[in-house]
């Protein structure tokens, strides 16, 4: 069963949230808290974030206006529903214009309550995906697929699926383009969790001093920079799945509330005073060998042993090239978009199948799509492909490459990357003198050289 959304009940009389609960525990995508007051509400939201409120105006303590300012300052991509009574539609705007996402009006009907409530979690899974949108980690379509028929990438699959159903930490080792990224997509995508956020952490990529704030958020005025309050990646990732890549690259100072996440799925804002509680699924990834990185004292041994409860391992290319078949043609078809898919030829498959690929899939995407690009019909063939390719294999190069009239001369090379080139930028020619590393007027003195058609604007 796919896991739940979180809704939370806010409202004074005891019936109103007796039946407002039983309605929405019937579907059975909500998990239902309520609060009897705003006090309470507010204690709750202290210890963790909710993806819908249903919140009454008028209570005592603490009222209705001053819960949903909390929420919008402490919980920006919490959606609020008011509550009100028919006669007090001024209130009700008020709330709106506070942050409120919508009203329901009692007595409410059930269909209205229902499509509400609906609306506002799909609004929420927006904020989510626009908060991620942000940090470019959102990634979309169904180019998740994980080629290979070979047992090592059999059997990685096989593990990934099943463990994904548990809620297992699970470690991905191997060296760097094997797919690692990949397969903790499929194991989010195949878990109950697949309809809530699934979201990165580079953790190489984010500066040491940032990336506690990053992942647990930051409280008003915690440091000199932090003018407002942020969420961190883990509320975020709430319900979902928070994959840290690069693990391995975590620093010293930050293990230790790693390690107590891990250990409570409780956090703290940097700043903050609060330990709030999330429902995350922990994986990671790494090209390093995290066992001699505690051995050389980088990384904590608990860490290391909390990370990879279970360790799913991808072989190098090389050890399985088998696959290089079935992912050409998969690359082939990825990258020639609408347009029907060129083919490769048979001399120009076989290198690519002795190749040993130190980049190893990513470096084999990459090969493909330049290839595609120099190709001029229909076909893949030998010259199309990075000489480096044809170097490093030890048997004879095909017959192919004798052909005279196939081989490239470095200036049909040169030739052909800058008219690539200029289609990649649009024939914006000022870009285009950027990416080639040469001034605007060596780029026109080539364009003329080479006779290279340039579209008027
Ligand atoms: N088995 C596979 N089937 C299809 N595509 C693959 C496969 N393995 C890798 N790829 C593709 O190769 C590229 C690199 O994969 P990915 O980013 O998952 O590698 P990685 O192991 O995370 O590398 P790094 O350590 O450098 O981060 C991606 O575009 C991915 O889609
Ligand atoms: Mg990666």
């Amino acid at each position: 069963m796919p896991r739940k959304y979180n809704i939370l009940i806010v409202d004074d009389e005891p019936s109103v949230v007796f039946l407002l609960k039983e309605e929405l525990t019937e579907c059975e995508q909500y998990s239902v808290a309520t609060a009897l007051d705003g006090a309470e509400a507010i204690n709750l939201l202290h210890a963790q974030p909710y993806d819908v409120v249903l919140l009454d105006v008028k209570m005592p303590r603490v009222g209705g206006i001053e819960v949903l300012k909390f929420i919008r300052e402490y919980h920006p991509t919490t959606q609020v529903i008011i509550l009100t009574n028919v006669a007090d539609v001024k209130t009700a705007i008020e709330t709106m214009k506070l942050g409120a996402y919508d009203f329901v009006s009692k007595p409410y009907t059930r269909e209205e309550l229902l499509a509400t409530v609906e609306r506002a979690v799909e609004l929420h899974r927006l904020t989510i995906d626009n908060e991620l949108m942000k940090y470019e980690l959102s990634r979309q379509g169904s180019a998740h697929e994980l080629i290979g028929e070979s047992e090592a990438i059999q059997s990685v699959v096989r593990t990934a699926k099943k463990i994904a159903q548990s809620d297992a930490i699970v470690h991905i080792q191997g060296p760097s383009g094997t797919g690692k990224e990949l397969v903790a997509h499929l194991i989010h995508s195949s878990s109950t969790r697949k309809n809530h956020p699934f979201v990165i952490v580079n953790c190489a990529s984010i500066p040491d001093a940032l990336l506690e704030s990053e992942l647990f958020g930051h409280e008003k005025g915690a440091f000199t920079n932090a003018i407002v309050m942020k969420q961190g990646l883990v509320e975020v990732a709430n319900g979902g799945t928070l994959f840290l890549d690069e693990v391995g690259d975590i620093s010293p100072m930050i293990q230790p509330k790693l390690l107590r996440f891990l250990e409570s799925g409780e956090f703290r804002r940097v700043g903050g005073t609060n330990a709030m509680k999330v429902d995350v699924r922990i994986l990671s990834a790494t090209n390093k060998d995290l066992q001699k990185e505690v051995e050389a004292g980088r990384f904590r041994e608990d860490l290391l042993y909390r990370l990879n409860v279970v360790t799913i391992r991808i072989s190098p290319l090389k050890e399985r090239k088998e696959d290089i078949p079935r992912l050409v043609e998969h690359f082939l078809q990825k990258k020639s978009k609408a347009k029907k898919p060129k083919h490769i030829s048979a001399e120009a498959m076989q290198l690519l199948s002795h190749y040993d690929w130190p980049g190893n899939v990513r470096e084999l995407e990459h090969v493909i799509e330049g290839a595609i690009l120099l190709s001029h019909d229909d076909e893949i063939r030998v010259k199309d492909l990075p000489l480096i390719i044809d170097g490093k294999t030890e048997g004879k190069r095909p017959e192919e490459s004798h052909n005279k009239e196939e081989a490239l001369s470095l200036e049909e090379i040169e030739k052909r990357h800058i008219e690539f080139s200029l289609q990649k930028n649009n024939f914006n020619r000022l870009k285009t003198s950027e990416v080639l590393g040469i001034t605007p007027k060596t780029l026109y003195l080539k364009i003329k050289k080479y006779r290279i058609v340039v579209p008027q604007h």
